[in-house]
């Protein structure tokens, strides 16, 4: 296929960004920050520059406070020396041509009192602990179950907020291009969406109305700072990861989508089918399409999507961009070998989270010399 009729390689206007393919970077836990400090390192600036052929990078999930913090080695957005250490990573991608999101992050319940500052009860809209959900402090822990949490109180909760609106802040200060809300795979503003892991009976809890009030708290805030052109979110309607579920939701993602939509935001970007577990077999074509009828904005699909898939479905008008996760971590230049109809190398998962350059940046590249 002729790289002009090759729809992957149409660009997209994405907010006020134009992108030069339709091939994004999913943003992906990796675990490999400098210690002490969750600050991002060298390593990961080569990671990140050696990806630069993605429509967009969408970096992998970062917390925007201690307490936002859920697993070891994940970076953070709330020090000056992350802030320095993502400004390396973005300076190194956009030399190479690309551009860069940075996922702004809060686990709520997903996370070990160890993990927290003072050893604190890590905090949920309710104090329910899901089940199997795990965790790990160190690198020799391995994987442990999480803490018992805590409700948050709600006179808490604006300053909970206001950690999105300061890693909102730092993200600019680091260089990113724009930032994407983390309301995915069961993490704070997902457990707020939810009815089953939120069980609160205050103006936060109950109505689908009421559990949309923090999540659109947290994306009025981050719009603040960086405008709707520039912001984007990410959620899993259907994904059962982190023992989540909804009793409607194609209610609740509907009436989410139609906030998101009035609030301008850049993007949606929907975990159709998670790698971690989804309560659908296959796509939820019902929460998709309710998704699609409220917000009018583009639409990133994500999910064990091939290149043909990608091309389908876009050609369809199912989604207007997808996002790769694993592809990515094994094929630097996944868009390159879609480009070529080129073979992917494999991922090895046992290199995912933590752990050196190894199953991280060797990972090679197509050879200098075209086969197509
Ligand atoms: C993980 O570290 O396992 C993880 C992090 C963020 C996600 C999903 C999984 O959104």
């Amino acid at each position: 296929m002729s790289e002009q009729n090759d729809i992957l390689f149409r660009s997209f206007k994405l907010g006020d960004l134009t992108l030069p393919n339709r091939i994004v970077m999913a943003p992906l836990t990796r675990s490999r920050s400098s210690q002490p400090g969750d600050v991002p390192n060298e390593l990961n600036v080569e990671y990140y520059r050696q990806r630069a052929g993605a429509g967009l990078i969408i970096a992998e999930a970062t917390q925007v406070s201690p307490q936002g913090k859920g697993y070891a080695f994940t970076p953070g957005i709330h020090s000056n020396a992350q802030v320095e250490g993502w400004r390396q990573i973005t300076t190194a991608v956009h030399e190479a041509g690309g551009r860069i999101h940075l996922q702004l992050w809060h686990v709520g319940r997903i996370s070990h009192s160890q993990l927290q500052p003072n050893g604190e009860t890590p905090v949920a809209p309710s104090a329910i602990k899901p089940k199997g959900a795990q965790t790990f402090i160190t690198a020799e822990s391995g994987m442990i179950d999480i803490s018992e949490p805590r409700a948050l109180a709600t006179d808490e909760i604006p300053a909970v907020v206001e950690q999105f609106r300061i890693g909102a802040e730092n993200a600019k200060r680091a260089g990113f291009d724009g930032v994407e809300i983390h309301a995915a795979n069961g993490y704070l503003i997902d457990q707020f969406l939810r009815s089953d892991s939120n069980q609160r009976t205050d103006e936060y809890g109950g109505s689908v109305e009421n559990r949309l009030r923090f999540p659109m708290m947290v994306v009025d805030a981050v719009i603040g700072v960086w405008g709707a052109e520039r912001t984007g979110i990410r959620v899993s309607p259907t994904g059962s990861f982190n023992d989540m579920r909804d009793a409607d939701p194609v209610g609740t993602y509907g009436a989410f989508a139609k906030r998101l939509n009035e609030a301008g935001i850049a993007y949606i970007e929907v975990v159709e089918d998670s790698f971690q577990g989804n309560l659908e077999k296959g796509r939820p074509q019902q929460v998709i399409d309710a998704i699609r009828a409220n917000f009018k904005g583009p639409y990133i699909g994500n999910g064990h999507y091939t290149a043909d898939e990608a091309r389908q479905r876009i050609e369809a008008g199912l989604c207007d961009l997808a996002s790769f996760g694993r592809p990515f971590i094994s094929n630097p230049d996944l868009p390159e070998r879609f480009r070529r109809g080129a073979p992917l190398n494999e991922w090895d998962s046992n290199s995912f989270y933590g752990g050196d350059e190894r199953g991280y940046t060797d990972y090679p590249a197509l050879g200098s010399t075209s086969q197509s």
